[in-house]
């Protein structure tokens, strides 16, 4: 078992904050296991970030899977979560119950599923079994078409109503963590101070218990970034910079140079041989 349990990042909250990043695949859950990240999270943004799809809608499990797969590999010491896919546990809580089995075959630590209220028996079945969940309220992205696309959530009292109402019910069902996006920083506050389960923000400000952010978009990769993103490093312009100098360097002919290759010391040997 890993270090950090869903029981640890429970008692993490009044007491130190939650760090949570996403990654996709084995060298970056690598690194983001040695930075010391509490959770690593593969996401269904992987739709958007690694496949360009234009939301997460048509995320498979299939995929979730192979991305579960090769970032359990990597992972030591962290929490890896596994978001459910759109469409994997809304049509009932059986299909629920064997997706998200699935993920946890494939190495996952715990899953993730977005709603709360809606989905309180397939929390408490899965919690039941021993399948810790996290939850995920506010901006939920796989309702984007209903939402009209992506924006700040908790202006309105209803949309306060079920944000609160959404986090009470994953509380209730055992969930040990839930997702606070992109909702007006008093709001997430409000939830934060209501629900005894730890709350992780994204675009939701400071008074919550973590913060999580999208690989693409904390490193500079990915072009169209959310407003609430703290860029921490430009790696697009690194990663251009190097494969702009990678294709100078052979039309050039400087690439490879002596120490990229091996000859036959005396040429008289090698045409003996030849
Ligand atoms: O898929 C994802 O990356 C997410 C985070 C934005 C919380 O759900
Ligand atoms: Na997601």
């Amino acid at each position: 078992m890993r270090e950090i349990t869903p029981k640890r990042i429970r008692e993490m909250k009044g007491k130190e904050k939650i760090t949570m990043v996403t990654a996709y695949d084995y060298p970056s859950a690598l690194l983001a296991d040695k930075a010391g990240i509490d959770i690593v999270f593969v996401g269904d943004s992987l739709g958007m970030v690694v496949y360009g799809e234009p939301n997460t809608l048509n995320v498979s499990m299939e995929q979730m899977v192979f991305h579960t797969r090769a970032v359990a590999k990597a992972v030591k010491r962290a929490l890896v979560l596994a978001d459910m896919p759109f469409s994997s546990y809304e049509v009932s809580v059986e299909e629920g119950v064997k997706n998200a089995v699935r993920l946890i075959q494939a190495g996952a630590d715990a899953v993730k599923i977005e709603g709360g209220a809606d989905h309180e028996k397939l929390v408490r079945k899965l919690v039941r079994m021993g399948i810790p969940v996290m939850g995920h309220t506010g901006l939920t992205p796989q309702r984007y078409l209903r939402l009209g696309g992506y924006r700040l959530m908790g202006e309105t009292e209803e949309e306060i109503e079920e944000i609160l109402r959404d986090a009470k019910a994953l509380e209730r069902a055992g969930a040990f963590a839930v997702v606070l996006e992109f909702t007006l920083a008093d709001v997430a506050k409000l939830v934060t101070e209501e629900v005894s389960i730890p709350t992780i923000g994204i675009g939701s400000g400071p008074w919550v218990d973590g913060q999580v952010l999208v690989w693409h978009d904390l490193l500079g990769i990915y072009e169209n970034v959310p407003p609430f993103v703290k860029k921490y490093a430009d790696l697009s312009s690194i990663i251009r910079l190097a494969l702009e100098r990678y294709r100078e360097e052979v039309k050039s002919g400087k690439f490879p140079a002596k120490e990229h290759y091996w000859e036959y010391q005396d040429k008289e040997d090698f045409e003996r041989k030849a």
